[in-house]
């Protein structure tokens, strides 16, 4: 058997401290760490990269044929990490970013389960990297908080439909960390008012956290406390008032369609 871990948008920040600490044995035994990216590269004898881009439908079929080509291969963890978020009214954004963010972050995670799924097992783990943007729709951040939720919602969903043969599916929801992410984020007038109602959290704790919770089973890992408070007040509160709340916190005027 050929035990692996699969890590998506592995180049840099979240993805390459998970790689780091799977390759240190953070997850356990593995024989192979695969690291997804379009400029991926071997950081380690252990580390086997994919330069491929996940917006591609190609890249999907290159992984599936690598997995059937690897004698006795046997997911025990992928991880659905690769993305951007462009920050900006949804009007105003380039249309590729929009199209891209919902490729990249809905459909590569999709597409990635459904074809890692046939070499798990019991014990197996997705581990799939959503955000605290999935608890309330975000202008400024449509469709990137929107297909937040999406991971969010899938990820749970699917955990209990495959928590019956042993595996198990973790939704992270980190807040702002110091990675790429905020230098293609763009407007960063937006990223930076809402980084800083939210405060920034340390990446190698995220890895940490994200990858005790994967082996424990837990569905849902929320680092900060601060966010595990925020997902509860989401879930209780009519999203008119939270909109108004988290805008006078950011010293922003009222929204577009705050009454809806
Ligand atoms: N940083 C934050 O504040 C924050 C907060 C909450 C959630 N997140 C989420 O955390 C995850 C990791 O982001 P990060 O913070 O680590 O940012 P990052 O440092 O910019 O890393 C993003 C990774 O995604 C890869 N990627 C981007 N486009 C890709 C594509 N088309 N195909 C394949 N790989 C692609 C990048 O590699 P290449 O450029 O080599 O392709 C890179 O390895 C993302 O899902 C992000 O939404 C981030």
């Amino acid at each position: 058997m050929t035990s692996i871990a699969i890590v998506t948008g592995a180049s840099s920040g979240l993805g390459a401290e998970l790689v780091r600490l799977l390759v240190e044995g953070a997850f356990g035994p593995l024989d192979e760490v695969w690291a997804v990216s379009r400029h991926a590269a071997r950081t380690s004898p252990r580390v086997r990269p994919f330069a491929l881009d996940l917006t591609e439908p190609a890249s999907f079929d290159a992984l599936e044929a690598a997995l059937a080509e690897t004698p006795g291969a046997r997911v025990a963890l992928l991880v659905n990490n690769a993305g951007f978020g462009t920050f900006g009214d949804f009007a105003d954004m380039p249309a590729a970013d929009n199209a891209d963010m919902a490729r990249l972050l809905m459909l590569a995670p999709v597409e990635l389960t459904y074809r890692a799924l046939p070499y798990m097992a019991a014990g197996s783990r997705v581990l799939n990297v959503a955000s605290v943007a999935a608890f309330m729709p975000q202008p400024g951040l449509a469709t990137y908080s929107a297909a937040k939720r999406f991971v969010l919602d899938f990820s749970r969903a699917l955990d209990a439909e495959l928590g019956d043969v042993g595996i198990h599916v973790t939704a992270l929801c980190p807040k702002f960390m110091r990675t790429g992410f905020l230098d293609h984020a763009g407007a960063g007038d937006v990223a930076a008012r809402m980084a800083g109602l939210t405060g920034f959290e340390d990446v190698a704790r995220v890895a940490e956290r994200a990858l005790a919770a994967a082996r424990a089973g837990r569905a849902l890992c929320i680092p900060s406390p601060d966010m595990r408070a925020f997902y509860v007040a989401a879930k209780l509160l009519p999203y008119p008032l939270l909109l108004r709340a988290e805008r006078a916190l950011m010293g922003l005027g009222a929204a577009h369609g705050e009454r809806g």
